[in-house]
């Protein structure tokens, strides 16, 4: 099975994927790690990546290896692999067909080439990011970790801000948010910040009940979760304004409920000051750490066809 939005996963295939998520993690602080790496020994997952990356790249490749995958990995296939010779991301997906690997991981700048390279694969293709698309496996471990702290992913008032239009995380992310009941979600941005009506339209269509405003400090005090976001500098246009309108600073922490918790898909740049990771509420670090687990279950899954 491809894994191309977080649109297409059940409740129940979320929950076996967090239940694995929790087992690895067990496993792993019980000093079991060469048990683990027996599970896949003999099996190879590729990723490929055309844009920057730090945690998803890294994640996904520390999380092969300890399940005993070997990992083949290109890192700036703009410019390294035969793309930058004009081939086709589907003769790429073609080619890399023909190698064996359980799974292939792609990152790519243009928004559908995850399902692209789906079309023509035989082998499971996993988004790592599509362009200004999606980004699931973001998504997972995000859901995963608002579970781990709050112990809950129905009912929940979720603060979303930041660049809505180019990231990609809030638009997985709400996605998957929006299969669990009663969730109420407030996007928070400039007006030429706000998310794209593509996925306001499948929110609507699921029954998510959602809320754009500017009023960040009114939004955060009733919220259980704040989830900010960067400014996606790079696919700004020259006339775009090079600023979102917001920080998330101990002022307006201290307007937020204390049993709230502060997420980050990361990169930080400014938009989270550093002195609000101190606050017993940042939980972005740990969102990352958790990315690790959900991306073991993830290929453990998807390479035993269990997904
Ligand atoms: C995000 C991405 O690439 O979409 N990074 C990540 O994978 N954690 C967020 C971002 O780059 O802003």
């Amino acid at each position: 099975m491809h894994i191309i939005s977080a649109s297409q996963f059940s409740l129940s295939q979320l929950g076996g994927l967090f239940n694995r998520a929790d087992f690895f993690k067990e496993q792993l602080a019980a000093g079991r790690g060469r048990q683990l790496a027996e599970l896949h020994r003999g099996r190879q997952v590729c990723t490929i990546f055309y844009q920057p990356s730090t945690r998803t790249r890294l994640s996904f490749e520390t999380a092969a290896l300890k399940l005993g995958f070997g990992v083949v990995s290109t890192e700036n296939a703009l410019e390294s692999s035969s793309s930058s010779k004009g081939e086709s991301l589907e003769d790429t997906i073609r080619t890399l067909n023909g190698y064996g690997y359980s799974a292939i991981v792609i990152r790519h700048n243009q928004q559908g080439a995850a399902k692209r390279a789906a079309a023509v694969s035989q082998v499971p293709i996993i988004n790592a990011g599509d362009g200004k698309g999606e980004h699931p496996t973001q998504a997972l471990y995000d859901a995963y970790t608002i579970y781990k702290n709050l112990g809950r992913l129905d009912n929940l008032r979720i603060v979303m801000g930041g660049d809505l239009k180019y990231g990609r995380t809030v638009r997985s992310l709400s996605q998957l948010l929006a299969k669990y009941k009663d969730n109420q979600v407030t996007f928070v941005s400039l007006p030429e910040f706000s998310l794209g009506a593509d996925i306001k339209g499948a929110l609507s269509r699921v029954g998510l009940k959602f809320k754009e405003t500017a009023a960040l400090r009114a939004a955060v005090s009733k919220a259980d979760v704040v989830y900010w976001t960067r400014l996606q500098t790079e696919h700004l246009g020259d006339d775009e304004t090079k600023n979102s309108g917001f920080r998330i600073d101990m002022s307006i922490v201290k307007s937020m409920p204390k049993h709230a918790i502060i997420m980050h898909p990361l990169p930080r740049v400014d938009e989270i000051s550093t002195d609000v990771d101190k606050d017993p509420r940042a939980k972005y670090f740990e969102q990352a750490a958790n990315g690790l687990y959900v991306r073991m279950a993830l290929l453990d899954q998807v390479a035993s066809g269990k997904l």
